[in-house]
């Protein structure tokens, strides 16, 4: 077993050394190969979709306010041997995470893997501020603060929308699927609200464990923290910090270096995650742990912890707290005005679970309550189900694609057929 592994990691090795030119990537990972660290947790997306045999892209776009995003894609699942589907389907990552979150748990699991082996077209963004999409034409995230100056907010008021368009414009397909979860939720429900032109571009909204209003999260750990981003956020500023727990800074860092560590991962890291969540015994293998602290935390701006800090404090889905003066200014009410969820008109599914400590059910259900287009709420069967199982469970083949199945079957059709229907009009055009 283990001198098969170590005969692998040899041979990529060798390739790698191949295929890299720039020496110090090369050697940066060699050495952390060296260290043991797990391949995949320094594989980058489109790396780990080829490692597996799924075929994909890599593309660039440009947000309405100057954000240069980067959005991965599997044109074709490896187990996917039927013909393609449409509309393509967007998967959304949450808070801290990004577009390999997806791919940690492995083919087996990871969700980006399962829904592109159903023969979807499958489009996975990263949000302004993660290790992928820090970029802007102007600002520079190294020395401009404005670069940080965002929150969920903006996310859902240009980013989604940009990767929408973007999808929409190169499949040149009339409408997108959303799966999203967490804050890939809380951003679908925001556009949806706030930018009702996008309703037509959307089939349906399939939103895991969806963050809205926060009030009833019982992750203390999470309370504490998001709230010292939130009442410390004038002295972060002061001081020059606009950048929260980005890949490569240290509380990154130390994660990764301590749970790459079989032993390690398996008691410390795995009990870490538990406090932050809550328990669920044998839902996350251990080599998921040692690989997902690759890729997480993925970095965000202080100013989004910030957000999260206001809406595990107050009962209402609303907009940024800057304070009543600040407030009144820029929305013309000294409270910051609620999202009008009765705007999100588009078909939506919610899926909860019954023992997630981060989008809590008494949230969810509220939210639920809210919505005035509901297909299904459901609650995923096992009791223990948590916030993290949703990217790192190796369950989820079981508990939650079943669900995202038939509602994107439900919302689409074989590719070819629609391109046959769009080739015989514009024949008469
Ligand atoms: C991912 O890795 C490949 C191969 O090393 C590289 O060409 C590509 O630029 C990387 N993508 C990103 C976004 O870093
Ligand atoms: C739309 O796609 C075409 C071809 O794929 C590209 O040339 C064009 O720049 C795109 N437009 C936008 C607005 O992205
Ligand atoms: C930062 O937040 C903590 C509470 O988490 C608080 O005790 C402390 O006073 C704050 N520091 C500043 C400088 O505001
Ligand atoms: C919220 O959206 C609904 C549906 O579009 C609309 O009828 C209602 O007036 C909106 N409410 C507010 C406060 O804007």
């Amino acid at each position: 077993m283990f001198s098969k592994e170590y005969l692998y990691i040899l041979l990529l090795l060798i390739l790698l050394q191949k295929l890299f030119k720039n020496k110090k990537a090369k050697t940066s990972r060699e050495l952390k190969l060296q260290q043991g660290y797990p391949l995949n947790s320094l594989l980058n997306f489109t790396e780990l979709a080829t490692k597996y045999g799924y075929a994909s892209e890599q593309h660039t776009l440009t947000t309405d306010d100057g954000y240069i995003l980067t959005m991965f894609r599997i044109t074709r699942g490896k187990n996917c041997h039927g013909p393609i589907r449409d509309p393509p389907v967007l998967l959304m990552h949450g808070l801290l995470m990004s577009s390999d979150s997806w791919m940690d748990a492995g083919p087996k699991a990871g969700l980006a893997y399962l829904i592109s082996d159903l023969c979807y077209d499958l489009w996975v963004p990263n949000i302004r501020g993660n290790y992928y999409s820090k970029k802007h034409i102007k600002l520079d995230p190294e020395k401009d603060h404005e670069y940080w100056d965002f929150s969920t907010i903006e996310f859902a008021y240009y980013d989604i929308p940009a990767s929408i368009d973007y999808v929409l414009n190169y499949t040149m397909s009339e409408k997108i699927n959303y799966v999203g979860y967490s804050q890939g939720g809380s951003t679908f429900l925001i556009m949806n609200s706030e930018r009702t032109e996008y309703h037509d571009k959307i089939g349906v909204g399939i939103l895991l464990q969806p963050g809205s209003r926060q009030i009833y999260t019982r992750s203390q750990l999470l309370r504490h923290f998001t709230y010292a981003y939130q009442i410390n956020l004038t002295y972060l500023y002061k001081i020059g910090i606009y950048e929260a727990l980005p890949l490569g800074g240290i509380v990154q860092k130390v994660a990764a270096f301590l749970c790459k560590n079989y032993i390690i991962a398996d008691t410390v890291c795995r009990n870490f995650l538990s406090i932050i969540d809550s328990f669920h015994p044998g839902s996350v293998e251990t080599e998921t742990i040692r690989v997902l602290m690759g890729h997480f935390p993925a970095g965000t701006s202080v100013k989004n912890m910030a957000w999260y800090g206001q809406a595990m404090n107050v009962d209402v889905f609303q907009k940024f707290d800057y304070g009543p003066s600040k407030n009144l200014q820029m929305y013309g009410t000294a409270e910051p005005p609620p999202f009008n969820l009765s705007a999100v008109t588009v078909p939506v599914v919610v899926i909860h679970g019954r023992n997630d400590f981060l989008t809590s059910p008494a949230d969810t259900d509220w939210l639920t309550n809210h919505l005035p287009n509901v297909l299904e709420d459901y609650y995923v069967v096992d009791p223990l189900w948590n916030h993290f199982d949703v990217t790192y469970s190796h369950f989820t083949a079981k508990s939650i694609l079943p669900k995202i199945k038939e509602y994107l079957e439900k919302y689409s059709q074989i590719r070819e057929m629609c391109l046959a229907k769009t080739q015989t009009i514009n024949k008469y055009k």
